[in-house]
């Protein structure tokens, strides 16, 4: 019997088919990133949407494989505790992650997995705790990510969506720029503007907003446009 081939990632689209217009369209969006601040650091980004369901975690995946392409040293952390799934695209366990550190049952070492992009490595949530949002806020949190900072160029953090819980809300003043997903087919005006006044409540600063599923039928393409937070 014949070996079987590694099954392609599905949702990875920039690491099974990078020549692709959709990972060109990550690419994309990771040079408005690359762009959007001369001055100010951007290192920690969160990727976050309105409802659940809208593409956060496919973004999240699908840009931190572009940045680490563009030979950034890249961590992207599955900070969705309560439905996490960037182990499922990326095909590794969820047994030890993000919770295991921030319980002190491993080292933060212990719970940072290689991927099979190069520069690019994976926390994944780990089992789910009954207080994530506590969880997020905790000291250990912050101590996590400035640990983090020194050994990385771009964290990359996917989230639960900011209407419903306030997890992304809590992750997003410990971030330093905000990804907004919208899709465009489920979520209206009003429900956008809400998520991004969730973020300028807690003076996040909203760096791009990503249209998903323009058109699904046709092309399941992508559009992004980026914009500075408004001031006030
Ligand atoms: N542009 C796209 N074209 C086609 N399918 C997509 C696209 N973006 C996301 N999907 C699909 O939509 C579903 C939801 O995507 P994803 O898991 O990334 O969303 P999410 O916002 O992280 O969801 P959740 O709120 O459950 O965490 C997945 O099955 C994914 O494959
Ligand atoms: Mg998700």
């Amino acid at each position: 019997m014949s070996r079987l081939m590694p099954k392609p990632k599905r949702n990875l689209i920039t690491e099974s088919n990078p020549k692709s217009p959709i990972s060109e369209g990550y690419r994309m969006l990771r040079t408005n990133i690359e762009f959007s601040t001369v001055d100010d650091k951007l290192q920690i980004i969160m990727v976050t949407s309105s409802k659940p369901g809208e593409g956060k975690s496919t973004t999240s995946a699908n840009l931190a494989v572009a940045f680490a392409q563009a030979n950034k040293k890249v961590l992207l952390i599955d900070a969705d505790l309560r439905k996490p799934s960037l182990h499922r695209i990326f095909q590794k366990s969820n047994r030890l992650g993000l919770t295991t550190a921030l319980f002190k049952q491993k080292e933060l070492a212990d719970v940072i997995m290689v991927s099979d992009t190069e520069n690019l490595f994976l926390v994944p949530a780990g089992p789910t705790p009954p207080n994530p949002s506590e969880l997020l806020s905790s000291k250990q949190m912050h101590a996590l990510l400035e640990a983090i900072r020194d050994a990385y160029d771009v964290v990359i953090i996917d989230t639960p969506p900011i209407l419903s819980v306030t997890d992304a809300q809590i992750v997003a003043t410990q971030s330093d720029g905000v990804v907004l997903v919208v899709d465009s087919g489920k979520v209206k005006k009003d429900m956008a503007l809400k998520a991004k006044a969730s973020l300028e409540h807690v003076n996040a600063r909203l760096i791009g907003v990503v249209l998903n599923n323009i058109n699904r039928k046709q092309s399941d393409s992508y559009y992004y446009y980026y914009g500075e937070r408004e001031e006030a």
